[in-house]
């Protein structure tokens, strides 16, 4: 567990950070969030003693870190920052390996060590490894830091806006993948930013700081129905009921899809759509190939003359997804269900625009 205690930095006359106290519980993560300047670069870097406190104590595991040797200090806590700091003369893999070089490792027991890492990252060894940081793009350089981060296996990670310098649709990709990662890895993790949206995707806790104060320390559903005050309120904006979706798992909203196959017969089809104006079309393992229209039967001798072919990655969600990616889905698409696959784009059912309507006057209430 950390511990902050009446935790105070001055730079000269700028109070950086003002009589912070906070405590983060041992496998969580909590989200450190507020506006440019509030203090949370400073808080982090005071965890890992790059800088010290004007006042205050931070405790780990009941322990003063001012009693720990800044170096052993670091070696239990990882360290992951927005423009990476990735030693461009080092390959990826030396980059990965220097803590546990300067633990001493064995040498086998750190190659296994890079190779492990980097395929945690969703990274293939045998291509990476060997590349040098100038050779990567923004979300790969990323996902190395998160690597070299990770490498002694530390038990705390502290990360500044890691997914900062990324496009929106790699750092969701990294978001999920550091979701997946933390749920394995259960680290306590101290993760920095200014992106609500990350924040309560990832987070435990969210600690919202302004101007170097906490001004709420909550779970993400509390800190989106009950700001604490009117800055929490302002910071949070005004589509809350929104934001919570993306707290709430599709799985539990989804409905049997009644989907055809592909190799049924017309009027099995015709038997299946019934009224309804169209129907998902599936192989013989299930998996998701598109649909068909009830109104284009008519003329059709068999099911592939009309099927309207689309791959699962165009319209469907997966079942690991959120009410909110797939609220965006139909909003984007212009319609009222998605189709809801499994890891082998097997159709496993489908979400409805009413019931994402339903679960978001649920969580307004
Ligand atoms: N080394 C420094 N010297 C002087 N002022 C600093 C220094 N580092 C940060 N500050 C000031 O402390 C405040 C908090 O900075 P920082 O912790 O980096 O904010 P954040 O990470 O939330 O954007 C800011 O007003 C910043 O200008
Ligand atoms: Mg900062």
């Amino acid at each position: 567990m950390i511990h902050l205690q009446h935790l105070v930095k001055d730079y000269g006359r700028t109070r950086a950070v003002d009589d912070l106290s906070l405590e983060v519980t041992a496998g969580e993560v909590c989200v450190l969030i507020g506006p440019s300047g509030c203090g949370k670069t400073t808080t982090l870097r005071m965890i890992n003693r790059l800088i010290e406190p004007s006042s205050g104590h931070i405790l780990i595991d009941d322990q003063d870190i001012s009693q720990i040797k800044p170096e052993r200090l670091r070696l239990s806590i990882g360290y992951a920052i927005q423009s990476v700091g990735l030693f461009p003369h080092m390959t990826v893999a030396t980059n990965i390996a220097v803590v546990p070089k300067l633990l001493n490792w064995e040498k086998e027991a750190t190659s296994q060590r890079v190779e492990e890492l980097l395929r945690l990252v969703g990274l293939d060894p045998g291509e990476f490894g060997h590349k040098y940081p100038g050779q990567l793009s923004g979300g790969q350089a990323q996902r190395v830091g998160v690597a070299r981060a990770l490498a002694a296996d530390p038990p705390i990670l502290l990360m500044d806006e890691p997914f900062g310098a990324v496009d929106p649709l790699t750092r969701e990709r990294l978001q999920y993948q550091f979701a997946r990662i933390q749920q394995e890895l259960k680290k306590t993790v101290i993760l920095v930013t200014h992106d609500l949206n990350e924040a309560i995707r990832l987070a435990d806790r969210i600690a919202i700081m302004s101007a170097g104060k906490l001004v709420q320390y909550d779970t993400p559903e509390t800190i989106l129905s009950r700001p604490a005050n009117k800055f929490v309120h302002d910071f949070v904006g005004t589509d809350r009921a929104l934001k919570r979706l993306s707290r709430i798992g599709v799985e539990g909203f989804v409905k049997p899809a009644n989907p055809v196959a592909i190799t049924d017969s017309i009027s099995k089809i015709a038997a299946v759509i019934g009224r309804q104006p169209s129907a998902w079309v599936v192989n013989g393992d299930g998996r998701l190939l598109g649909w068909i229209d009830r109104k284009s039967l008519a003329q059709a001798s068999s099911a592939s003359q009309v099927l309207v072919a689309q791959t699962a990655d165009e319209v469907a969600i997966s079942r690991g997804a959120t009410l909110h990616e797939a609220l965006s889905l139909m909003l984007g698409q212009g319609v009222k269900s998605v189709p809801v696959v499994d890891e082998q784009e097997r159709l496993i059912g489908e979400v409805s625009l009413s019931d994402v309507e339903a679960a978001t006057v649920e969580t307004e209430a």
